[in-house]
């Protein structure tokens, strides 16, 4: 039975951070075609079926009961889940969870979002890698820049707490937009993120001629009038800035640069159940066994076992991208 005292969080690693904060992919398939992450779309595999919701029920009971306060439901592309309200749903009434937020590529959200709000969803993050629609469609495979820019106005009107928009930037093919992107949060109290493009296992070319680091773009904001926000200590890897002319913040996501992995706060769950305590680790196990019988105690020592077995940081300035092969099977 779930014990409905969530406890403090027991997920402490052995170098003193803690996980809150779980990244939850609900299915691995997308309707997009990113470049950097499915560039010749997404192809079923005979991989194990995603969570159904009486798992992850039981999976974010253990969670919570282990300390964790906020949940972003991920994919692949989460909207293509016909039960994602309910999902949502599942994560908001569980004792201990705060925050339910979502990752997704925007298309489809005019029409469905209000569904989710009302199962309570509190923030979305939400991609929009150019601001130009061919440039859009190039990255992404589909014409549908202004469907993604409807469902950032129609959060923002809905009243969610925090609207993020993300970009990965690629040299060929965003790097000059710099400029539109921070006018673009000139008059919309969002927070555009500057996302340096990852390699993985998949994309080992494309990473090489495509990416570009996020020190000068930090230079560039620092020289004119932008300020580090303060880091709430629970805040993640992401860097912020604030102007006073600008509605919006900008944010920087620099996986490269150092330090990054100091202020570590999350795990992740696959849609098939596997647990990664790093993006770029293998998995460190499957939770499907634990579910079976509904043992959430046996899952949280399991859990608190993954976390002790986290390292200090990536690898990834050594080469060395792990096994994931695209971030579609992360959720990013
Ligand atoms: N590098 C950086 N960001 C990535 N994303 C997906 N793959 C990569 C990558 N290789 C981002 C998406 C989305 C989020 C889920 O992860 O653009 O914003
Ligand atoms: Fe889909 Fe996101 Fe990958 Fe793009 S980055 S193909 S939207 S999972």
């Amino acid at each position: 039975m779930l014990n409905t005292q969530p406890s403090v969080s027991s997920l402490v690693d052995r170098h003193n951070r803690r996980f809150t904060y779980l990244r939850l992919s609900i299915t691995d398939a997308c309707n997009f075609r990113c470049s950097y992450c499915l560039p010749d779309g997404y192809c079923a595999s005979a991989q194990d079926a995603p969570l159904s919701v009486e798992e992850i029920r039981l999976l974010v009971g253990a969670f919570a009961q282990n300390g964790t306060r906020k949940i972003r439901i991920t994919g692949g592309e989460p909207t293509l889940r016909h039960d994602l309200a309910e999902i949502i749903n599942v994560c908001k009434s569980t004792p201990g969870i705060e925050t339910v937020t979502m990752t997704s590529n925007g298309y489809r959200l005019t029409k469905t979002l209000n569904s989710y709000i009302d199962a309570g969803l509190d923030s979305l993050n939400l991609s929009a890698d150019s601001l130009q629609p061919e440039t859009f469609k190039l990255i992404t495979g589909h014409n549908k820049l202004e469907q993604v820019l409807n469902a950032i106005d129609l959060a923002l009107d809905l009243g969610l707490t925090t609207v993020k928009v993300n970009a990965v930037l690629m040299r060929e093919y965003n790097a000059t937009e710099i400029g539109d992107f921070l006018e673009f949060v000139r008059n919309k109290p969002i927070t555009l993120r500057l996302i340096e493009l990852m390699q993985t296992g998949d994309n080992g070319d494309f990473y090489s001629a495509q990416h570009v680091s996020g020190i000068e773009i930090q230079q560039r904001l620092l020289k004119t009038g932008w300020l580090q926000v303060i880091r709430h200590p629970d805040a993640g890897p992401a860097l912020e800035y604030t102007h006073p002319d600008y509605a919006g913040n900008i944010g920087l996501i620099m996986p490269y640069g150092q330090n990054f992995c100091d202020s570590c706060n999350r795990l992740r769950v696959a849609s098939n159940g596997n647990i990664h305590n790093c993006l770029f680790n293998e998995a460190n196990g499957n939770l499907r066994p634990f579910l079976i019988d509904g043992d959430t105690e046996k899952l949280g020592q399991y859990l608190r076992q993954v976390v002790l077995g986290k390292w200090q940081g990536h690898q990834l300035e050594q080469g060395f991208s792990g096994t994931t092969q695209h971030l579609a099977m992360l959720g990013g």
